[in-house]
């Protein structure tokens, strides 16, 4: 595990770290994600969960944070591992864990590693990326990576489901930075800071489709000073024609695609997200 380092800030000049926010132990982005309201009102779990008790189990997790999809399925008594790159975020996952009760905690196995390369030694009857999971794979390869390692431990008649957003972020289309936008309410933290959050899309130069995700957190401490410290996610867009190729090179294919979590048909113009629910390839056609 990787010690915490502390989150740079200052009044002035905002610093942004180069690491991932996921990956330290104070950055504000690890510490108010279950505070979000994004995150406290998606509409994702149910059919998540849903799947993940259809499918019987054990369900894999891939990105599984601090457990918000985690968790429910295992109180639904579906067996589920949940892999996740940053101590962080699995730190969290595990102090709310260990406030559930030991019929469910025995249904929750939580791993560090990546979800790119990874050797679990067992199969699953579903593997999922909630919440755009999916969008920190920065590179096509990379992705295609992932789903090849995730189809080494599909069991028979196993599926894959994950959601991206549908629309190419507004970043692409003008130079420069999209306007900050506000969230709604602001975020009271146990240890008396006040937080209002707002967010922007930055193109990054160096890949197609990839983009930051900047965050600035305005914080009132509980003396009242102020500050503001930004925070960057680096994310990559994926269109859906190309989620079908990704798909196909890593010997998966499509069974249904959605366009949200209450299973309407996906429409290219129309839908907010792209809900996959994927199969393997019948043997020989993998790639
Ligand atoms: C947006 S959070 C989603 C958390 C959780 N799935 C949920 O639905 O609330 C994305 C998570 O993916 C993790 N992540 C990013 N890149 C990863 C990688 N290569 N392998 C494993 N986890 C990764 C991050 O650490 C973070 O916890």
């Amino acid at each position: 595990m990787r010690g915490a380092d502390a989150s740079e800030s200052c009044n002035a000049v905002p610093a942004i770290p180069d690491s991932s926010p996921y990956e330290r132990h104070d950055s504000l982005t690890v510490v108010t994600y279950d505070h979000l309201e994004i995150v406290r009102n998606r509409a994702d779990v149910g059919s998540y969960v849903d799947l993940a008790f259809r499918s019987g189990g054990p369900v894999l997790e891939l990105g599984c944070g601090t457990g918000e999809v985690l968790l429910p399925i295992a109180r639904a008594g579906v067996d589920v591992v949940g892999i996740d790159i940053a101590s962080p975020m699995l730190d969290r996952c595990h102090v709310k864990l260990i406030r559930e009760s030991p019929s469910v905690r025995r249904h929750v196995e939580l791993v560090r590693g990546d979800m790119r390369r990874f050797d679990l030694d067992r199969s699953f009857a579903l593997a999922i990326a909630p919440f755009g999971g999916f969008m920190h794979l920065l590179t096509h390869d990379d992705q295609v990576k992932c789903l090849r390692t995730v189809v080494g431990h599909l069991a028979a008649g196993a599926r894959v489901a994950f959601d991206v957003p549908n629309r190419r972020p507004r970043c692409f289309d003008a130079p420069g930075p999209t306007d900050w936008r506000a969230d709604d309410g602001q975020i009271s933290l146990a240890d008396g800071r006040r937080i209002a959050r707002f967010t922007r899309s930055v193109a990054r130069d160096e890949g197609p489709q990839v983009f930051d995700f900047e965050v600035a957190f305005e914080v009132v401490e509980p003396d009242g000073r102020a500050n503001r410290v930004i925070e960057r996610v680096p994310l990559r867009y994926t269109p859906p024609a190309e989620i079908e190729q990704i798909l196909g090179e890593a010997g998966l294919e499509i069974e249904n695609l959605y366009g949200g979590f209450d299973h309407q048909p996906f429409d290219a113009c129309r839908s907010d997200d792209v809900v996959v629910v994927a199969r393997a390839l019948p043997s020989g056609e993998g790639p």
